[in-house]
């Protein structure tokens, strides 16, 4: 790995939008059944989530969707411009993350990997997390907004 380069972290402000959801498209992290859009405007409305941005000289680089459930944290939309991978900026934003909720006073961020992006799973080992022996349910309470 390269050596570590300078990141600063933000909360996402309007004029960062677009350029936020092109960076998660770049980065594959959406889906037809998740509208970035409305995802961004549903975490920024909700006191104990929020999407931080990482700028490196102006630009954005990273993101993460951050928040808390008032017992564990967890992390979406985690991600690093594919032009500045591997250089420790993953690293950099999950410890933003982390920060984020140790001031809330959440001390373990559970964390979900979609199956067919294992490949990730060795970048959260690096950083400490394990594989938990958990098996994770779900149920879409409003049917319609389960994709067809
Ligand atoms: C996952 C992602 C955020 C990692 O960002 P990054 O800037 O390349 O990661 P870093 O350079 O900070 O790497 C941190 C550590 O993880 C390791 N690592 C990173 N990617 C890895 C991989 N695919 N497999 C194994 N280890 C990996 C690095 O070697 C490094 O280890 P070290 O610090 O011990 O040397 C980036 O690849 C990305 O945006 N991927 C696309 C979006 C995505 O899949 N997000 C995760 C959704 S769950």
């Amino acid at each position: 790995m390269s050596e570590p380069t300078e990141i600063s972290f933000s909360i996402l402000e309007d004029d960062d939008l677009e350029t936020i959801v092109d960076l998660w498209m770049k980065c594959g992290l959406t889906r037809p059944h998740n509208d970035p859009h409305t995802d961004i405007a549903f975490a920024r409305a909700q006191p104990n989530a929020d999407i931080l941005v990482g700028k490196r000289d102006g630009n954005i680089v990273a993101s993460v969707m951050v928040g808390h459930d008032g017992h564990r944290g967890t992390v979406y939309y985690v991600c690093v411009d594919p032009d500045c991978q591997t250089k420790g900026l993953g690293r950099r934003t999950m410890a933003a993350a982390e920060d984020w909720l140790q001031q809330r006073g959440v001390w373990k961020l559970n964390l979900v990997i979609r199956e067919e992006n294992e490949k990730v799973f060795g970048f959260y080992e690096a950083l400490g997390y394990e594989k938990e022996p958990r098996i994770l349910m779900s149920r879409w309470i409003d049917p319609s907004k389960k994709p067809a």
